[in-house]
């Protein structure tokens, strides 16, 4: 048989161990999913007819790579009305989601020899577009005090050397659940400009942020939204911004995103999803325009539903033995820490095995995301309920285990 040589760099891609875990959960009737990085709710219909109607009405070509006009100056004044920065339209890429755009940013910035600072526990994306690229991830491990994950600048800094590119930044943080502080985006933005670097900030879960302190609560016009690097780093050569509609508006498998940099760096990302996905089908842009003009009620629900959820797994897991839960701030995770797991997989597959629970190995966001299980809390009161309680029932019966 025929062995032909594949990429190094795409071999080095490790897959994920939530697949087994998916998969497991997959064949189990019955089973609560908790393990995945999207609601269970379905897209809603005011966005559903716009991309219907877009359909009837001819958006059915090829648009500019970009974007279509219409969309991207949406995009600028949503920017501008929840940041007050302004961005231009040649500063704006709309991609086949928020994945597309953080590929195409990473490769366009890292190549072999270089490395990536990635603020961790952190989406495996990240250091898999890194690896892809031909690119070293560092990561630089997010410290725990006062019941909160909180950034380590010390460890940020001694993972910096002559041959970083980037600082990855996730905030809200997927699956810790942080939330940057406008002091801490300040120092690394510092940082950047020491070591001349670019930082990459995925805001994907900015409006989903749950009574933050008001030193960390944006200054704005009294939305909830997380902080933006976009308000405190004005020179847009050192920084990208990645955004999405999955979370926001629950438009996971529709694929649109956007990329906010300078226009030299929109050019280069420009090139590259050119000749890899071109433009986000045509009508989805049509359903992103309306969602972004008629979807804050929308947002406002939603993030009401999930501070409830938040609140539910936060209680549940309180009751826990030997379980500590850094507070989630943002995004739609908890992130508890299981002081006896030493292998997250195992303790995931045998938990999805035995009571039909499907959570999320934190090694799978990297070594220091090892001890955790990602709980995804977008879903029902109901099927929350019933998750923790079997959660509960396996851990009171495998004390051994846990
Ligand atoms: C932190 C983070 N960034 C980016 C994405 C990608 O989102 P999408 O490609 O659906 O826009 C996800 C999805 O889970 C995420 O959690």
């Amino acid at each position: 048989m025929t062995v032909v040589n594949l990429r190094d760099e795409i071999l080095a891609v490790a897959e994920s161990p939530m697949v087994q875990i998916a998969t497991i959960a997959e064949s189990m009737p019955g089973s609560l999913k908790l393990c995945y990085g999207e609601s269970d709710m379905p897209t809603p219909a005011f966005i559903c007819d716009a991309a219907t109607a877009a359909m009837h009405a001819g958006h059915t070509f090829y648009t500019h790579t970009a974007g279509c006009g219409e969309l991207r100056q949406a995009i600028a004044r949503k920017i501008f009305e929840l940041h007050q920065v302004r961005y231009d339209v040649p500063e704006i890429m709309a991609t086949t989601g928020g994945t597309m755009a953080i590929y195409a940013a990473i490769r366009a910035l890292v190549g072999r020899g270089d490395n990536a600072v990635i603020v961790s526990p952190a989406y495996a994306i990240f250091s898999n577009a890194v690896i892809m690229s031909g690119g070293q991830p560092r990561a630089a491990s997010l410290a725990r005090s006062g019941g909160r994950f909180v950034l380590d600048l010390d460890r940020v800094r001694s993972a910096i050397d002559a041959n970083t590119r980037l600082i990855i930044v996730n905030s809200p943080s997927n699956p810790t659940g942080w939330v940057v502080s406008e002091d801490e985006q300040r120092a690394l933005a510092e940082m950047a400009d020491r070591h001349n670097l670019v930082i990459l900030a995925d805001e994907v879960y900015e409006r989903l942020v749950y009574d933050l302190s008001p030193v960390a609560l944006a200054k704005g016009d009294g939305r909830s939204i997380a902080p933006s690097f976009a308000r405190v780093m004005h020179d847009r050569e050192r920084l990208i911004v990645i955004n999405s509609f999955s979370k926001t508006y629950n438009m996971t498998g529709w694929r649109l995103g956007w990329a906010q940099t300078s226009e030299r760096t929109i050019k280069a990302i420009y090139k590259a999803v050119e000749f890899m996905t071109s433009n986000p089908a045509a009508m989805v842009q049509q359903a992103g325009i309306t969602a972004l003009r008629d979807g804050e009620p929308y947002i406002a629900e939603l993030r009401d539903h999930y501070r409830r959820r938040r609140d539910q797994v936060t209680a549940a897991l309180a009751e826990l033995p030997g379980v500590s839960l850094p507070e989630p701030q943002g995004a739609f995770y908890a992130f508890p820490q299981f002081r006896n797991i030493s292998d997250s997989t195992a303790f995931t597959a045998a938990l999805v095995r035995d009571t039909g629970v499907a959570l999320a190995p934190g090694v799978g966001f990297g070594r220091d995301g090892e001890g955790y299980i990602r709980v995804c809390f977008a879903s029902t009161e109901a099927t929350i309920a019933e998750a923790m309680t079997r959660l509960r029932n396996f851990v009171m019966t495998n004390r051994g285990l846990v």
